[in-house]
């Protein structure tokens, strides 16, 4: 099954605002309920000395992966070099994996104005994350091939379609088009993948099949972001994924890449954009103001202590995290009458899409909130203190989340500083598009770090289908690094 194949269209600056709910406005019940409230508010909230240090810790790490493989950020030198001004063109492929859904996207660049891009997506189901590697790289180039036809791409007699391959994964990049994954992540966890190369793996498939498709590039998300944007803006200095994972690029000067030892490279350029797979950020537990919620959360999971910031910034964790608060406030009494629902009950029920619904709740009974515990999670009756709890709670998950995106997202802008100057930061995924307010958190840690200046100088933006379109800006420098400007062979 797969969505019709649809155009992207433009994405809007996201609307939705967070209600916030003041705490003592609160109705608690007892003295007790009051004082658990106010624990899980010291527990969850980051002051602005907390954000620095996490970001003065940050910058470290970033240094330590520039000097050396195998650290705990890992810096990998993307082999994206040269900047985009916005008059490249060109028809390309693109396929996307590491969000939700595998995603074929056709990327047309006419040189001027924003890409046409005309995408269709497939669900990967459970058993193809987790089952073996050979059949979910074939289930991709099945889902290229059937997209070929749908939307009757012809191939001229000879000729490959290039593909940039989005795969959002931590891949130690050995050129443009080869690597080797780090890890899975994000709940994937495919066997006799790691150590291996996924172009390698998908160029196989597409060969057996005799799809006419050639992967130019193998691109993080985060790099395609930063090149999308800077296709529309071309100060951009970073790319940022906020959605079912985390993770930031930005362009880094090749002289101050220690480990980058490679002198077949382009020495023309003294730039290259880094993926710095920062969701992996302090797997050492030095710095990042973890819960016990946190901690269960992490044992449960199927990479535990691994993508330590990740899980308390990405979208596919912070449910989980609100919903291990909540039980923890049920078996203690202090919520539902202790009463708990057998939904709420199992992992992963409580969806981060519901505290979006939450946050931005401004009705006086709490409406949506009650919806979604009463209608959605079969809560069979819930007073309005049990409603203010929740909705405080979500809130506290999701603002940590953003202050920590924020301080991160400040280590860089230190490490270059590029908070300094004029600059664009391209961000993409589904948390930064639709959870209320979450730009403004960001924005208002920036300026904790950097004073007012930062408000005027750095523009954060929702990016444009980084994963599809930066893919395809990827294939095409690869092509201009390897043969001079290309020849568009899709008709
Ligand atoms: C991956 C990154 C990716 C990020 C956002 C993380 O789990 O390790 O490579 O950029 O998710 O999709």
């Amino acid at each position: 099954m797969s969505e019709a194949s649809t155009p992207i269209a433009s994405k809007s600056v996201p609307k939705a605002q967070r209600h916030r709910i003041d705490p003592a406005t609160i109705e608690y019940t007892s003295e007790k309920q009051k004082n658990a409230v106010q624990a899980l508010i010291d527990e969850f909230t980051v002051s602005a000395d907390l954000l620095k240090a996490i970001k003065d810790n940050f910058i470290k790490g970033m240094n330590k992966g520039l000097e050396r493989d195998g650290e705990t950020l890992a810096m990998i030198p993307s082999h994206v070099m040269g900047r985009l001004d916005g008059t490249e063109s060109g028809s390309y492929l693109a396929l996307d994996i590491g969000g939700t859904n595998l995603r074929v996207v056709s990327v047309h660049l006419s040189g001027h104005g924003p890409p046409v891009t005309y995408q269709t997506k497939y669900p990967i189901e459970e058993r193809l994350k987790t089952g073996d590697a050979k059949a979910l790289f074939d289930y991709m180039a099945d889902k290229v091939g059937s997209f070929l036809d749908e939307q009757k791409i012809k191939v001229s007699p000879g000729t490959q379609i290039e593909l940039g391959f989005t795969f959002s994964f931590p891949v130690l990049q050995t050129s443009i088009n080869r690597g080797k994954l780090i890890k899975w992540t994000k709940g994937f966890s495919a066997s006799g993948m790691v150590g291996k190369d996924p172009v390698a793996y998908l160029q196989d498939a597409f060969t057996r099949r005799h799809i006419p498709v050639r992967v130019a590039a193998l691109v993080n998300d985060t790099v395609g972001t930063l090149l999308a944007h800077a296709y529309e803006h071309p100060d951009t200095a970073m790319g940022v994924i906020l959605g079912t994972g985390c993770n930031g690029a930005y362009i880094e000067r090749i002289n101050k890449i220690k480990k980058w030892k490679d002198a077949k490279e382009d020495v023309a350029a003294d730039e290259m954009i880094i993926n710095m797979e920062f969701g992996a950020f302090d797997k050492e537990r030095a710095i990042l103001p973890l819960t016990m919620f946190d901690n269960k959360l992490d044992r449960k999971s199927v990479n535990p202590n691994s993508q330590i910031l990740e899980k308390m910034i990405a979208g596919m964790y912070l449910g989980e995290i609100t919903r291990n608060v909540l039980l923890n406030l049920v078996d203690r009494r202090l919520l539902f009458q202790g009463q708990i629902s057998a939904d709420l009950n199992q992992m992963w029920t409580f969806e981060t899409a519901y505290m979006s619904a939450i946050e931005a709740d401004a009705s006086p009974t709490l409406h949506a909130t009650r919806k979604i515990l009463e209608s959605t999670l079969n809560f069979q009756s819930t007073d309005k203190v049990d409603r203010q709890i929740v909705k405080l709670v979500v809130e506290l998950v999701g603002r940590r989340a953003a202050r920590l995106s924020a301080a991160a997202i400040a280590g860089v802008l230190e490490h270059t500083e590029g908070w300094k100057k004029k600059a664009s930061i391209g961000i993409d995924g589904s948390l930064f598009e639709y959870y209320p307010s979450f730009d403004t958190d960001i924005m208002d840690g920036l300026v904790e770090v950097f004073g007012e200046t930062v408000r005027t100088n750095i523009s954060i933006g929702l990016a444009q289908d980084g994963s599809g379109v930066g893919a395809a800006l990827c294939a095409l420098l690869a092509a201009k690094h390897a043969n001079g400007p290309l020849t568009p062979n899709v008709v």
